[in-house]
């Protein structure tokens, strides 16, 4: 066992340790391997069950103690103990085929002198990530860079390959560097304790190019020694009009069509065309800051420093929010009254000895009050023309805002830009179209539920119900239901 340097115990989710079940594990292999003297790498080792299928192979690890469990059930197959991106950027080894289940964790944590060797190693090889990219993209680029001319690759990748940004720069490398690439998604779950669905990539004939992602959809993991044949290849010019996702791939040709036929025609408009789409306020101690009714009386606070306030996605029912559901929220005394002070001048006593309170002295404390002046102005307080729910399981709700309310980053704000009304936007809103478009262009968060953030709203498709034909509208419905049964919303 070779030690580069010694990572201290994390929890699993900060290192991305799920370790792969069995089934999957052998399936993989067998497809990367060709020969016993094939060599194999698994870059993230984990416990070595991926090396431990094949002889000749060779496992990178950071954790101590899963090191010491694959020393001992791989009897002395050569482990390099630590830290991947900075062995991979010194090794001179190369391989045959690499094999395994890279650690999933999102940039918050995948930060510092790792992230900075992951970027640099994957810049040389062609592949711009962003510094918001999570470390599985890296991982499969900065092993790939391994394989020796005509080398295969074979991993469990998180399903957000469909979507995330950071997935346009791995597939574009894919493309790039690899004669065949295929994706298989598999729409039921294989590793249970995870909310985040996971697919399969292999990929083959490295040091080549090819013109596509080949796709294979499959309802569940069935142990294979090669990938289930594929039902479409989708070429760079394809993804290039999907926004560089797989996902939308997930939909049957005849919708994806359809969805294109309207989405492309000069007469489409999008919500950023009509809108601007932007996170409500963020106050950083939401339970301070919003009153109920009775404890505004209690307190004695003027009427004129509070504003009703929309505080999550569960007050958006219905197509608006109108004085009467403000009312019904006040007479339940619920806690939607915003503290809106707007400079540190001329504040009333009663607003003086409540910032002073013991709640008050925990507020200032939190990070967002701690790092603005005064610490109880809350910025970006804007009365917008509607709200967006942004993660829902049904679908996004757009809801105009009839009573002037604001709102937190709970729900997106929309302002109008163009000359549309509000009640004709909620009404476009209601379309099979554009509930699939919400589909398309959001992501799954795991849980059935759908986000959206505002960049993706800025791009969701508003059908004209002059436009589409029932026959249309029928499609649209199926698919809206095939996207919503992928993200394992409503059975
Ligand atoms: C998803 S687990 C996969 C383990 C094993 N390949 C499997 O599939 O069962 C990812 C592993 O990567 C390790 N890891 C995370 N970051 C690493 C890094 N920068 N270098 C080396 N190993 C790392 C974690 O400790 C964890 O064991």
């Amino acid at each position: 066992m070779l030690a580069i340097a010694r990572a201290p115990a994390r929890s699993a989710k900060a290192v991305g340790a799920y370790y792969t079940p069995e089934p999957v594990v052998r399936s993989l292999v067998s497809w990367a391997v060709h020969r016993q003297t094939d060599r194999m790498l698994d870059p993230a080792c984990g416990d070595g069950r991926f090396l431990v299928c094949h002889a000749n192979s060779v496992g990178v690890e950071q954790d101590p103690d899963a090191c010491t469990t694959v020393y001992a059930r791989t009897h002395g197959r050569l482990i390099h103990q630590g830290e991947f991106f900075s062995w991979a950027e010194r090794t001179q080894e190369r391989f045959d085929c690499a094999a395994g289940n890279p650690p999933f964790i999102r940039y918050q944590r995948f930060s510092g002198a790792t992230r900075d060797a992951a970027l640099r190693l994957c810049r040389r090889h062609g592949a711009a990530f962003s510094a918001l990219t999570s470390s599985w993209g890296p991982f499969l680029v900065a092993t790939a860079a391994l394989l020796r001319r005509g080398g295969r690759m074979a991993f469990v990748v998180p399903a957000e390959i469909g979507h995330a940004p950071y997935a346009a720069p791995l597939l574009e490398f894919m493309m790039n560097s690899f004669a065949g690439v295929q994706l298989v998604a598999i729409r039921e779950k294989f590793f249970s304790e995870l909310s985040e669905d996971c697919w399969l990539l292999y990929a083959q004939g490295f040091g080549e190019q090819c013109d596509g992602i080949s796709l294979s959809l499959t309802d569940r993991f069935d142990p294979c020694t090669k990938p289930p044949a594929a039902t479409l290849v989708a070429t760079r010019s394809d993804l290039e009009k999907w926004s560089g996702r797989v996902r939308p791939f997930l939909l049957p040709s005849t919708a994806r069509e359809a969805y294109r036929h309207i989405a492309d025609s000069q007469h489409s408009i999008r919500l950023g065309d009509v809108a601007r789409v932007r996170i409500g306020y963020v106050t950083g101690a939401n339970d301070f800051f919003h009153l109920r009714p009775s404890q505004a009386r209690r307190l004695q606070i003027p009427r004129r420093l509070l504003h009703p306030a929309v505080r999550n996605g569960k007050c958006l029912a219905g197509r608006s929010v109108d004085t009467h559901r403000v009312r019904a929220w006040m007479e339940a005394d619920e806690p939607i009254l915003l503290l809106r002070l707007r400079d540190a001048t001329k504040l009333p006593e009663a607003v003086r000895d409540y910032l002073d309170t013991e709640q008050g002295q925990q507020a200032r404390q939190t990070y967002k009050c701690r790092n603005r002046k005064p610490w109880y102005v809350v910025p970006d307080v804007t009365v917008p023309d509607g709200f967006l729910s942004y993660m829902s399981g049904e679908g996004p709700r757009l809801v105009e805002n009839a009573a002037g309310c604001v709102c937190t980053n709970s729900v997106h704000a929309l302002r109008l830009t163009n000359g549309m009304a509000m009640s004709r936007l909620v009404e476009l809103w209601a379309t099979p179209l554009t509930r699939l478009s919400c589909e398309i262009e959001g992501h799954p968060l795991g849980g059935g539920m759908l986000k959206v953030e505002p960049r993706e709203a800025a791009r969701i498709v508003l059908a004209d119900r002059a436009r589409d034909t029932a026959w249309q509208r029928e499609i649209f419905c199926d698919a809206l239901t095939t996207m919503k049964r992928w993200r394992h919303y409503g059975g």
